[in-house]
């Protein structure tokens, strides 16, 4: 049994130490209880949260977070002097805005202590000092404009009260900072991206299990783990959105110069299949050609569809983000 000491059960779990190893008792509650799920889900895969999503503080990567940033909030204003980052996870779009030179100083949170954990180490290897601690982006421990910039990457599809993380986002900004948050599922491509990534781990997972095929089908017990992190997963995505309502949302939590932009069409209808191709298929069995081709050819679709916004709904794209200032 495993005899780690547990969050609590109910409420958003308090700040603490790292938990990667949920008990059953805390797992169960979990499914009922979406910040303890954030809280577990995210500890359990903070280790190799960076190796899953192909995270790295290279060229690659900087030129995404800064292109991602650019694309709804501009550069002007660079760089911000105090920065926060709300859901950094392992620090991905904080310490490559750092690297970008967009932020000057950066202090990030993450509901999850083990994810703030492995964000202070990434920052350590590149030699940057980074503030950081655990904390619900629906109620920040910190004083009234506080910051010059509020970010975030991916995150306020997994916050239950999107507008009360608005509004503290504009509570420790001060007045005249801006709030810009990238890298949400919009409803409609999320639709399409889900669809499209069943159909490749059913069709990959059924091709490889008999025949010529079979050396490329990962073992039964990790592919049963990657069904059952797929299904908690269901729990810790809570929302997609419009990107009109997503715009009212902010100014009825006090934003002013609202303004939302979106990003991959064909990029995700290739990019999600692949990711799912490449979590069913053992590591060893994609060389650093296949990895060239993938990233090369997603590249090349992202220009297209930047080609096509003049023609194309916003609504239709997979990634909505969104800038906003405090008056
Ligand atoms: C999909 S990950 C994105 C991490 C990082 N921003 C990135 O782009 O790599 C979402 C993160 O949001 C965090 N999170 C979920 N709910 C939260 C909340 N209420 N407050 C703060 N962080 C939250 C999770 O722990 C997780 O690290």
């Amino acid at each position: 049994m495993d005899t780690t000491p547990s969050a609590p059960t109910t409420g958003a779990p308090a700040p603490g130490a790292p938990n990667p190893h949920a008990s059953a008792d805390e797992v169960e509650a979990a499914w009922s209880d979406t910040k303890l799920a954030q809280v577990l889900y995210h500890d359990w895969e903070a280790q190799t949260y960076d190796e899953k999503w192909s995270i790295s503080f290279d060229e690659r990567c900087i030129d995404y977070a800064r292109d991602r940033f650019t694309a709804v909030a501009g550069e002007s204003g660079w760089p911000y002097g105090r920065s926060l980052e709300i859901g950094a996870g392992t620090g991905f779009f904080t310490l490559n805005l750092m690297l970008a030179g967009v932020i000057d100083k950066g202090t990030v949170t993450d509901i999850s202590p083990g994810m703030v954990e492995v964000a202070k180490r990434n920052a350590d290897s590149l030699g940057f000092s980074l503030d950081g601690q655990a904390a619900d982006a629906e109620e920040l421990p910190f004083p009234d404009e506080s910051f010059d910039l509020v970010i975030g990457h991916a995150v306020i599809h997994h916050i239950p009260d999107v507008e009360k993380a608005f509004r503290e986002m504009f509570r420790v900004l001060r007045p005249g900072g801006r709030v810009v948050i990238c890298g949400e599922p919009t409803k409609r491509g999320d639709f399409v991206a889900r669809r499209l990534s069943r159909l490749t781990w059913w069709a990959t997972t059924h091709a490889t299990r008999f025949g010529p095929l079979k050396e490329w089908s990962r073992p039964a017990e990790e592919l049963d783990e990657s069904s059952r992190a797929a299904a908690l997963e269901a729990v810790v995505d809570l929302h997609t959105f419009e990107p009109d309502e997503l715009e009212r949302t902010v100014l009825r939590a006090g934003g002013v110069n609202v303004r939302t932009a979106t990003e991959e069409l064909t990029a995700s209808w290739f990019g999600w299949p692949v990711r799912t191709f490449e979590a069913a298929v053992p590591e060893d069995k994609l060389g650093m050609r296949w990895r060239m081709f993938a990233y090369k050819s997603w590249l090349r679709l992202s220009a297209l569809d930047k080609a096509l916004t003049p023609v194309v709904p916003k609504g239709l794209y997979y990634n909505v983000s969104i800038a906003a200032t405090k008056p």
